[in-house]
């Protein structure tokens, strides 16, 4: 079972959106695939008609079976099949947002979801997480469990204020655990009509070219209303622009290109 996680802290940069497209793909590539919602917000839940609201077996619930047994648990009563066939998802429930104040002091709540995949490991080629865009509990389990990051940004210069905010917390992170994953920076939502969008490409290309997806996932329409039906884009749209950047990335990722991880100055 290999691991990804898709993170970034900046909010609204195609996180879900990527989380969906993978997962899409890889479960009709013929791969077992398991998505987890680590966001509070519960897009991803949503996306599959789940309500984060109402959820009675979810995230939370994992994170509370932790605190109260202490060693590692399963997430099999929580983990839902969706109506795309290979395709699992573990929700989230609104109130995941209340786990940083419950849990972070407690010991070992950092690798709540690393151990509870190791309990799972033989039912699924692929987990893909998607991250929150705050750091607290959540997005440091996202980080600990990861083999491989996946971190999507929009070529806009705010959005790489973000990268490089990313960038310290990633430091931060992995230079205290000693371990670091793999990583790789997507352009999502990429306009190629703006020159705001092109500059920014470039300033990637200068900047981050170790770690840089070479290609560009495109703004695309299709995909607000893949959202509203609750389809992953490459499904409903197949042929579009964006499915198959999608597509490129996916094999980009299985073939395992690597970014070395000293790179961040991390040690592995
Ligand atoms: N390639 C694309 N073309 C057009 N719209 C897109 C594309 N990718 C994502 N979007 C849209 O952009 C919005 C933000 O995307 P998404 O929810 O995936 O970001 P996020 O990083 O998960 O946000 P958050 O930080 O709030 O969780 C959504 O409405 C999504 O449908
Ligand atoms: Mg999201």
């Amino acid at each position: 079972m290999k691991i990804w996680a898709v993170s970034n802290q900046k909010g609204g940069v195609g996180k879900t959106t990527t989380v969906i497209a993978l997962g899409g793909l890889l479960s009709s590539w013929g791969f077992r695939t398991l998505l987890i919602d680590l966001d509070p917000h519960g897009a991803l839940t949503s996306y599959f008609k789940m309500n984060p609201d109402e959820i009675e077996g979810s995230v939370y619930h994992l994170f509370h079976d932790a605190s109260v047994k202490k060693s590692p648990v399963t997430p099999e009563p929580y983990i839902v099949r969706t109506e795309f066939a290979g395709l699992s998802i573990l929700p989230a429930s609104t109130a995941m947002a209340t786990l940083d104040r419950q849990v972070a002091s407690m010991v070992g709540m950092g690798l709540v979801i690393a151990n509870a995949l190791k309990k799972v490991s033989d039912q699924y080629d692929y987990v893909i997480i998607d991250s929150p865009p705050m750091l607290g509990v959540l997005m440091i389990n996202a980080l600990a469990a990861c083999e491989r990051l996946i971190m999507p940004v929009i070529a806009e210069f705010l959005a790489l204020k973000g990268l490089e905010r990313m960038y310290k917390t990633l430091k931060m992170v992995f230079n205290s655990r000693k371990i670091a994953p793999r990583y790789t920076i997507v352009p999502t939502m990429f306009d190629k009509r703006t020159i705001e969008a092109r500059e920014s490409l470039q300033h990637l290309h200068t900047h981050y070219s170790e770690s840089l997806w070479p290609s560009v996932i495109p703004i695309d329409t299709k995909y607000r209303d893949a959202s509203r039906l609750g389809i992953p884009g490459p499904l409903y749209v197949p042929t579009s622009k964006a499915s198959e950047a999608y597509a490129d990335l996916l094999e980009f990722l299985l073939q395992d290109i690597q970014t070395p991880s000293h790179k961040l100055g991390m040690s592995v």
